[in-house]
């Protein structure tokens, strides 16, 4: 009796998995449609969200227009958006961020005018920031606020989504560990909502927290969605340096505000790489950093904001200041050492415009899902407004269609129940030979040779993880990331040229005949 091995049931008309600026906008949203529950791995802060520092973009300024919003997301795109997709979030993006203003998101204003900011490839300034650089901390509270104080909906901390449950081609619920009192738990729902954000901790070097190991792009996979532009990672160029792999993010806004890129001889090299210098897009400055460090024989460049006022450097930026003096380094008086860090997953769960995915009553949206906005190389702050934009049209389309209030689902006897005995963990060290791994042959240069041996290293040890038997939640992180490893560099070998964040040194230039061409996997069809 499947019964027997699930602890609980519980029931609700929408689970949204993950409590970033995705799932709480849209738990907002869905509640006014009937009951939700959202469910976080860890505590509800811990997401990317929590760490957002630049701001968010929208068109908000009289001199600003969507139609340079949508240019500047499309030419950052590297002639890869879907330029639908593109004019949604900039035409509904304003609409949005007023709404999160009215639910009283503060964000910063000088002299009673919202105090917008620039970042690389934006022509104009148009970037909202809050508590100079905690954006996405003040996003999350007000948002969390909002939400928490609303009598049907449900916020369910340290509970692990393991697997989605399909029934007939739809989703059918989720299978979920209840960290705190170690019990499985069957949540039932008509609607999933995948909102887990993205895959930074499958690189050793990356500026995500660490509950980004990719978990919803991997049960998705698991359950039979499609699996959209995984090749492309956007590795962001100016990550404090740190050789005991602890970098942590120096916002392109400081760039925005006057900083150099300068290499090892001082020299201001961006110039030589691209017109807007500094503030190109990041796939080239990530590269120009990569190329002008290994010139020297280093492995970063420096950050120089000494001829900048530093009296207003540290109100503009006061997290960033103080993470750098906690370290030692007074940036108004010396350089700050910089190297490019993974940061975004531009592929994810393959959704239309309102978010649907290939799965009857499966949903995503945030950074875990992929509707083509971003293109090859995503425009720095365009990614907390997908969130709300695409959030709202889950709703929409939901509302639009109508639905089917949930009544009571047991667990359905003809699933497979997943292999159960909690046992220790044993894949930490796993974990890190991933990440290192990842760097060498899947990172800013890729080639067909690593990609190959990556992948024979990637499917020999997800084989081996699967084989174990009994799991727990670590466990299963490290096999998510395997799953998600394997797809980022299938899609890469697959990607015989070099089109924004993605770089092959085999095929160095970008190609006409993959212009229009998705790299889309899915379990069931053998990809
Ligand atoms: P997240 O905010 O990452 O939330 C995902 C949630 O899912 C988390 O709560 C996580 O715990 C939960 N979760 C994951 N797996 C599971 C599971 N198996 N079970 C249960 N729960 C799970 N973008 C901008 O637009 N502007 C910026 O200024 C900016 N700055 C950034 C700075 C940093 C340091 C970083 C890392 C990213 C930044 N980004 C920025 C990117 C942006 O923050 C993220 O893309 C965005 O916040 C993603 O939101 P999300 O809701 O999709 O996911
Ligand atoms: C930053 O502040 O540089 C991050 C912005 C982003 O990733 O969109």
């Amino acid at each position: 009796m499947k019964d027997d091995l699930v602890d609980e049931n519980i029931n609700t008309d929408f689970l949204i998995v993950g409590s970033g600026i995705a799932g709480l906008y849209t738990a907002m949203k869905l509640s006014t449609l009937g009951n939700v529950i959202v469910i976080t791995k860890g505590e509800k802060k811990e997401s990317s969200t929590q760490y957002a520092q630049g701001g968010i973009a929208a068109v908000l300024d009289k001199g600003d227009s969507w139609d340079l919003h949508m240019k500047d997301t499309l030419d950052a795109g590297d002639d890869f958006c879907d330029e639908e997709a593109v004019r949604t979030l900039v035409k509904e993006g304003p609409d949005r961020v007023k709404e999160l203003i009215e639910l009283g998101t503060r964000f910063d204003y000088i002299e009673g005018e919202l105090d917008l900011a620039k970042e690389g490839a934006h022509s104009r300034r148009r970037v909202l920031h809050a508590r100079g650089d905690a954006t996405g901390e003040e996003i999350r509270e007000s948002l969390t606020e909002h939400i928490i104080a609303l009598e049907n909906v449900e916020l369910h901390e340290r509970t692990f989504l393991v697997d989605l449950l399909v029934h007939e081609d739809s989703f059918a619920g989720a299978l979920c560990w209840d960290k705190n009192a170690s019990e499985l738990l069957f949540y039932h729902a008509v609607y999933g909502i995948l909102a887990t954000g993205g895959c930074g901790m499958v690189y050793e070097n990356t500026t995500n927290p660490e509950v980004t190991t990719g978990d919803g792009v991997a049960v998705a996979y698991r359950a039979g969605a499609n699996i959209r532009d995984m090749e492309f990672i956007q590795f962001h160029p100016t990550a404090l340096y740190d050789p005991k792999g602890d970098p942590f993010l120096i916002s392109e806004t400081v760039r925005g505000e006057g900083g150099f890129l300068r290499n090892e001889d001082g020299e201001r090299f961006m110039k030589d790489h691209h017109e807007d210098a500094e503030l190109a897009p990041r796939d080239v400055v990530a590269r120009a950093i990569i190329e002008e460090a290994e010139k020297f024989g280093k492995e970063h460049v420096w950050l120089d904001v000494t001829h900048l006022s530093p009296k207003y450097l540290e109100g503009r930026f006061p997290n960033i200041f103080k993470k750098l003096n906690e370290r030692g380094i007074d940036p108004t008086q010396r350089w700050i050492p910089v190297a490019p860090s993974a940061h975004y997953m531009i592929g994810g769960v393959e959704t239309d415009l309102y978010g649907q995915t290939s799965m009857n009553n499966l949903y995503a949206c945030g950074e875990t899902a992929c509707a083509g906005v971003h293109g090859a190389n995503r425009l720095a702050s365009n990614s907390l407004l997908e969130g709300i934009v695409f959030g709202h049209r889950i709703y929409e389309k939901i509302k639009r269609e109508g639905f089917k209030k949930n009544h009571d689902h047991r667990y359905p006897e003809d699933l497979d129940t997943p292999s159960l005995g909690i046992k220790e963990p044993k894949m930490e060290t796993l974990k890190k030979e991933v990440g290192d791994n990842m760097m060498r042959y899947a990172g800013i240069k890729r080639e067909r040779k690593g990609l190959s041996k990556l992948i024979r290293w990637l499917e020999r040890k997800l084989k081996a993880a699967e084989d174990v038997d009994g799991w727990n939640t670590d466990d299963h992180e490290v096999k998510n990331m395997l799953t998600v490893g394997l797809l980022i560099s299938r899609s890469a070998l697959l990607r015989e040229e070099s089109r924004g964040t993605h770089y092959r040194s085999d095929h160095p230039y970008k190609k006409e005949a993959w212009k229009n061409k998705h790299v889309v996997l899915n379990k069931e069809e053998g990809s």
